[in-house]
Parts: structure tokens; C-alpha cells; sequence
């Protein structure tokens, strides 16, 4: 008989792991099923609905039967507006040929790793980070080499970025405001990253999920400086700006020969975002700019109520300049972050997510989202009152 191949995976995923967040949701329905109250403080979605203004245009794109094929890389009006949007606000030379629709911010990043890491490259990536991209980069069978985002910042961004590649280094991932840390780079930070990355020839795969939840400075989009767009893959999302976190609306922004590859993947994965979605992702790019002003105010109050909470608990935070999440210190409760969000969750109901899980620079934090009502944040800090200071 002739000898049978193995059943198994393709190696490639072998290095891929599966979102440790995921876990911690799972134990925290759980609990709810079981009728226990919990204090969920590790999601990442916005406090509001999606606009009304929005789910209408998706309604009636459906009611027009806009339900066809689109084109893959986006509809002409959405690329329009979104490359309308680039020039004006993120100051990213571009035409609508540098852009293009994707399943959210998720399905630009897998592009945009895929454009551009073969197996055996490394790429730059400031720690503590957003837990997927350690994944992403393991999947183009690539290695990250993970840059302490504190002591760049410290010790400066050059010399750090410097002790950290290697001959193998093609990438580095660039992600402001950061989750899960809130750092938000100024812009004499982007231009040495910038510097760095084209006297090294590295392409930089910028992220700006948080982009308009700046609280202290002001976000600066890395592909806005000279030289910059033609090496930048910038990724966007509707889901934080827009709370449309299940309609899988995002985009990249690159220039040849990125954009080639990004549309070869967004081809063969999914072949575009859905038409609706589309045409909802058009009508939010109309939200007026009074309405994310008044989110931003919402959003700080709840930043400076949960900042306050923790650090009167004991829980030592600075306040976040960005994003929607705080990032304590919590060696208090325990020196391992797992154990301290375990203890968290079991003894005082409050949900959080251990900060190993961002990198061994997050170790000995607990990640506290503060995208909630006000209410919830206010009887969590009460809980954690209760617990570490009876
Ligand atoms: C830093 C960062 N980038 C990208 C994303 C992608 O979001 P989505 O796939 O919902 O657009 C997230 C979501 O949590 C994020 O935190």
C-alpha cells in the first residue's frame, strides 16, 4: 500500500495561538449564566450604539438591492470619501488608488503582514501590543521582536529599535494610540521611526485603530511624513470611532507594490466587505465632527473616573493618553497578571485581561476598559473598593 500522507495542519499555523481574551470572555459568560453579577471591564467595544444615521444607510442599500458583488477592493464612492478623509485628517498624500475596503481593522493587518513578511523575517513590534499581532506575524511564518515601548521612550526610540533588529528585520509595527498601554507617540517619536525605517529600508504597517480617541497630544499619522507613504501600509477601523464593531468595516492605505498584494489577499480571502456594509461605512465617514468631539468628552470622563478609582484602591495609573483602556500596575494583588486577574474575577466579579497576554512588557498589569456606561465603571471601582481596601 502506498504510504499516506499525514493528517494534519498546515505548519504555518503551528506557531499560531488562539486569542487568550477569548478565554476570559467565555469564563465571564459562564459566570453570568450562572446569575453571578460581573464587573466587565475587559472588553474593547465602544459605550454607545452604532448612529441610527448609520444602520438607515446599510437598511436602505439593502431595500435598493445593493446586495451584488462589488468590487473587491470597495465601492468608487466609499474610496473616494475615505481618500477624501486621509488627505484631510491623517494628512496621507493619497488617491483613491491607495485605498482600499476591508473586513475591519483585523482583515487590513492580515494583509498587510502577508504583503509583506516571508518565513524567517522579523518584525519590529513596540510591546505591550495588541495580542493578535504577535499571531498575525507568527502566521506569515515570521518572528516579532518584541521593543519595550517604556524604555524606547525612555532610553529613545532609535538606539532601542537599533539593539532590538536584526539582519532578518523587514517591518516594524507601528500602533498609536497603543492597546493596550494608551500610549499615544508624539510626533518627534514618528519622525525617528520613520528615520529609522528608511535608513534600514523596513517597511513600517502603521496602525490607527484609536485614532480619534486622543485624550493628551494629538494623533499623528506616521505616513504623513516625507518619504513615509511610499513604505507605510496604514490600517484603519470603523468599529472603535463608530461603535460598529460587528459590521467588519475597515481599510488599508498603501502605495505600489503593497497595494497589489493587499488586493491579491482581500481577493482570495473575502472577496471584499459586504455591499451594506459598504454603504454604511460611506454614511458614517458623514458623522460631523461635533459628534466625536462629544464623544471624546464622554470618553474622558470615564477615563478620569476609572483613573481616579484605581489609583485611590492602590492600584498606581497614570492616565492614559489615548484609547480606551487603563493599564495599572496590580503586583499588589499578584506578582503574575493571570493570577492577579484571576483573583480579580473570583473574588471581586471585576473582568479584566492579564497584561502578560500583551507581551512579557505587559506582565505585571491587568488591562481595565473603560468604554462603558457610567454606571458600571462606578460600581466596579466600588467593588474594587471593597476588595483591596475592607
Ligand atoms: C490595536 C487594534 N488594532 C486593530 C483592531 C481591529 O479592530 P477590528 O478588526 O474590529 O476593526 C483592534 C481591535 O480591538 C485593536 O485594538
Amino acid at each position: 500500500m502506498a504510504h499516506a500522507p499525514e493528517l494534519r495542519i498546515a505548519h504555518r499555523l503551528d506557531e499560531v495561538g488562539f486569542s487568550d481574551i477569548v478565554q476570559i470572555r467565555n469564563k465571564v459568560m459562564a459566570l453570568r449564566t450562572s446569575g453571578q453579577k460581573v464587573h466587565a471591564l475587559h472588553g474593547g467595544e465602544p459605550y454607545f450604539e452604532t448612529p441610527d444615521a448609520i444602520k438607515y444607510a446599510a437598511i436602505e442599500a439593502l431595500v435598493r438591492n445593493q446586495t451584488h458583488y462589488a468590487p473587491s477592493s470597495g465601492i468608487a464612492p466609499l474610496r473616494e470619501a475615505l481618500a477624501a478623509k486621509v488627505n484631510a485628517t491623517n494628512r496621507i498624500p493619497v488617491t483613491v488608488d491607495h485605498i482600499i475596503a476591508t473586513v475591519g481593522g483585523s482583515q487590513a493587518l492580515y494583509a498587510a503582514f502577508q504583503s509583506v513578511l516571508d518565513p524567517g523575517d522579523d518584525a519590529l513590534v513596540f510591546s505591550p501590543y495588541w495580542t493578535p499581532i504577535g499571531d498575525l506575524v507568527r502566521g506569515a511564518q515570521a518572528r516579532p521582536l518584541l521593543v519595550p515601548t517604556s524604555s524606547a521612550r525612555r532610553n529613545g526610540i532609535t538606539a532601542t529599535l537599533e539593539q532590538f533588529s536584526t539582519p532578518q528585520t523587514r517591518a516594524i509595527y507601528y500602533n498609536t494610540p497603543q492597546n493596550p498601554s494608551g500610549v499615544v507617540f508624539t510626533r518627534a517619536e514618528a519622525e525617528e521611526v520613520a528615520a529609522f525605517a528608511q535608513a534600514r529600508n523596513l517597511v513600517v504597517i502603521a496602525d490607527e485603530a484609536y485614532e480619534d480617541l486622543v485624550y493628551d497630544g494629538q494623533h499623528f499619522s506616521i505616513a504623513s511624513l516625507p518619504g513615509m507613504a511610499e513604505r507605510t501600509i496604514t490600517c484603519f477601523t470603523f468599529s472603535k470611532s463608530f461603535a460598529m464593531t460587528g459590521w467588519r468595516g475597515g481599510y488599508a492605505v498603501a502605495q505600489e507594490p503593497f497595494m497589489t498584494a493587499l488586493r491579491k489577499i482581500v481577493l482570495y480571502s473575502t472577496n471584499g466587505v459586504p455591499t451594506p456594509v459598504q454603504f454604511a461605512m460611506l454614511a458614517a465617514l458623514e458623522t460631523p465632527e461635533s459628534e466625536h468631539a462629544a464623544r471624546l468628552v464622554e470618553y474622558r470622563k470615564r477615563r478620569d473616573l476609572l483613573v481616579a478609582g484605581l489609583n485611590a484602591a492602590g492600584l498606581v495609573c497614570d492616565p492614559p493618553a489615548g484609547a480606551f483602556y487603563a493599564f495599572p500596575n496590580v503586583e499588589s494583588i499578584h506578582r503574575i497578571s493571570k493570577t492577579a486577574a484571576e483573583i480579580l474575577l473570583d473574588k471581586a466579579h471585576i473582568a479584566t485581561i492579564p497584561g502578560s497576554v500583551f507581551g512579557a512588557q505587559g506582565e505585571g498589569h491587568l488591562r481595565f476598559g473603560y468604554a462603558l456606561p457610567i454606571p458600571e465603571i462606578e460600581a466596579a471601582v466600588e467593588a474594587l473598593h471593597r476588595f483591596l481596601k475592607p
